[in-house]
């Protein structure tokens, strides 16, 4: 028998994706969101709180990168989405991750997240129903230990994906099909 359960946020696995940005002063700020996607092949679009200070930042550098959050850093991911930057200057120094300046954007790379997508910001898209921030992907990175040949392979990557009917963390990384094969038996 089913149920009826108590929640509207239904949709997992969510990502857990942590945006990088630069605050004014050229220190690093980080957060974790799990409410974004691609909306088409180059475009995401990131529900974040307008109050926040990462779009505080996004507005003022027009620039961010999005990284994929792994299993070797549940507690960084987490603080970045627990702690705000407008209150805790030193967020990403407390965190002990690293980062360098990426080539194309004004935003910074966390070293130790393997895949990383740096981003154009678009617009903000306030409202009841709007998107949030919309940028542009224009460049992304993966380090070569996630790698195999000249692919991604996301086994490698020990992602996490966010679940939003218990606020818990999954490891994301067994391959159980080929996406666009698997049906074609029963075509
Ligand atoms: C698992 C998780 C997912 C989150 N997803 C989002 C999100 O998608 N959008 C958002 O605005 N805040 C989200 N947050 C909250 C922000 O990460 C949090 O408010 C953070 O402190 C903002 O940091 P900042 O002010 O330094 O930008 C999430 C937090 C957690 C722990």
């Amino acid at each position: 028998m089913r149920k009826n359960i108590k929640t509207t946020e239904a949709i997992f696995p969510m990502p857990v994706l942590l945006v990088a940005t630069y605050n004014d002063d050229g220190t690093i700020d980080v957060m974790n969101a799990a409410w974004g996607t691609m909306i088409s092949r180059d475009i995401v679009a990131l529900n974040l709180t307008e109050t926040h200070k990462t779009v505080k930042n996004i507005k003022e550098r027009k620039a961010f990168t999005v990284s994929i959050a792994d299993a070797k850093h549940i507690v960084e991911a987490d603080y970045f989405g627990v702690v705000s930057g407008n209150d805790t200057k030193n967020k990403f120094e407390i965190s002990g991750l690293t980062a360098v300046k990426s080539e194309n954007i004004d935003a910074p790379i966390i070293t130790e997240f393997p895949l990383c997508m740096e981003c154009e910001f678009i617009e903000y898209q306030s409202g009841e129903y709007g998107c949030g921030v919309v940028a542009k992907v224009v460049n992304v990175t993966a380090d070569e230990s996630v790698m195999n040949g000249d692919k991604v392979d996301i086994s490698l990557v020990n992602a996490i994906a966010f679940d939003p009917y218990t606020h818990g963390y999954y490891k994301v990384n067994e391959r159980v099909g080929n996406a666009f094969k698997d049906g074609l038996q029963l075509k």
